[in-house]
């Protein structure tokens, strides 16, 4: 019988070290940066009732095409779950669960499930980092936001991004616009592309969303929600653009901006890596959702945020040759060839001091061993053969070979190294 050659399932990927701990160094900068602005960690489970994400919109292809479903095992409790395709609705599900006083403003990091179309930067299974404020309505809490989203990408060096912002209106306004956007479409519905005559029927603010090369020119010349603002979406919005302004944050107002889901109300933005030369450039996005929690059966409370894609993030840093991997915590490599099991006594000893320290097994060559330290990323090697077992001293090499080697008495290795790696 043939053995069965298992793969990672397609559009999935495996990140190994070091792409595992810079994608962890990430995750800790974007927390360092969200905490010091008082967001607490929300930590929520990564499948929901499918009637959660429901509220991200019937006409999306995240609804309609992308989830993840599977029904629970209880004849008796039939429930539909979905693996979560982003963190928004669960977030507002645990607020309107627990209801914390607000404003409640926490953050997030973890994997989302779509089931889309793998390509370079489109995965089917995502991390991504975001944070959500509850109970705000002040534009001054849509430019904190932002401002976060910003600074993290300043933070880890990246320098190609830029900012579309655009203010889809709220119920007192959005209708006379879309009447008009409708009627604009329909007039000129022969020459849509027939997937946007179809969207059309559904969501005309999605016809806007459309990559197809045919409508285009048809969506260059319609009608813009921000001509429709009423004074006080208009007013809101203004706001938005004076606190960026005030805080040097470099915007470009961009009329036909959608995004994917269709709880967003009033402000919405995107942040793309103009680093990245794929269709996958999007590196995060987000914006209000002032609806959301009363739809999902809590009190209206206002609501605004953003999620940023790790994965696509990752990939712009190395367009941009910014946030390599971290160095090895392994700070010390134990090589011993004296016959005595050193190694393990000593490489323990270092780890109990705070030292990162690995060794070799097997009683392998010195050579062999050597190699073994090369590979560890550690940037010393000790070494212990007869002569240092006999003379109870540990020669200290440093492998990036800029002060060569010393002999260290072994009663005095470990406060020797505090001494160098300090
Ligand atoms: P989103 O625009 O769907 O928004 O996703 C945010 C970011 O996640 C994207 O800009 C992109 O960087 C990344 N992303 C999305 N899909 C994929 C994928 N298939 N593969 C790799 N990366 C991906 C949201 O998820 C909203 N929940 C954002 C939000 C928060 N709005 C308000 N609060």
């Amino acid at each position: 019988m043939a053995k069965p050659s298992f793969r990672a399932p397609k559009g999935t990927r495996d990140i190994l070290a070091p792409e595992s701990s810079r994608q962890r160094a990430l995750i800790d900068s974007f927390a360092h940066r969200v905490e010091l602005a008082g967001y607490g960690n929300v930590a929520s489970p990564m499948f929901e009732e499918v009637g959660v994400f429901l509220r991200i919109g019937e006409s999306t292809d995240i609804v309609t095409k992308e989830m993840f479903t599977f029904e629970s095992k209880s004849a008796s409790e039939p429930i539909t779950w979905a693996l979560r395709p982003e963190l928004t609705a669960s977030v507002v599900r645990a607020y309107v669960q627990h209801r914390p006083v607000p404003p409640w403003k926490v953050w997030y990091e973890g994997p989302q499930f779509r089931y889309e179309r793998p390509q370079a930067g489109r995965y089917r299974q995502f991390t991504q980092v975001g944070i959500e404020v509850l109970g705000v309505d002040q534009p001054d809490i849509d430019v904190e936001v932002i401002a976060l989203a910003a600074d993290f990408y300043r933070d880890i060096g990246m320098q190609n991004v830029s900012l579309d912002l655009n203010s889809l209106g709220d119920p007192s306004c959005r209708p006379a616009y879309l009447d008009a956007l409708t009627e604009y479409f329909q007039d000129h519905s022969a020459e849509l592309s027939e997937q946007s005559q179809h969207t059309l029927k559904v969501n005309p603010l999605r016809v806007l969303d459309s990559k197809r090369e045919q409508d285009q020119a048809m969506i260059d010349a319609a009608p813009v929600m921000v001509d429709f603002l009423s004074a006080e979406t208009g007013e809101h919005f203004a706001g938005v653009r004076a606190g960026l302004d005030k805080l040097g944050i470099k915007y470009e107002i961009s009329p036909r901006l959608v995004r994917g889901m269709d709880y967003y109300t009033r402000t919405i933005f995107e942040f793309v890596s103009t680093a990245l030369d794929n269709a996958q450039n999007a590196v995060g996005g987000g914006g209000r959702y002032d609806a959301l929690a009363e739809s999902l059966g809590g009190p209206a409370t206002p609501g605004i945020g953003f999620a940023l894609g790790v994965d696509r993030i990752l990939l712009a840093c190395d367009a941009e040759g910014v946030f390599p991997a971290p160095e090895s915590a392994v700070k010390v490599f134990v090589v011993d060839v004296s016959g005595a099991e050193v190694a393990l006594e000593l490489t323990h000893e270092l780890r109990n001091a705070g030292i990162g320290a690995d060794q070799a097994f097997g009683g392998r060559s010195m050579k062999a061993q050597m190699k073994a330290a090369d590979r560890s990323g550690a940037p010393w090697a000790l070494l212990i053969g007869e002569d240092e077992l006999a003379a109870e001293v540990v020669t200290v090499r440093d492998l990036r070979g800029e002060t060569g080697q010393i002999q260290v008495p072994r009663a005095d290795i470990v406060p020797e190294l505090l001494k160098r790696l300090i």
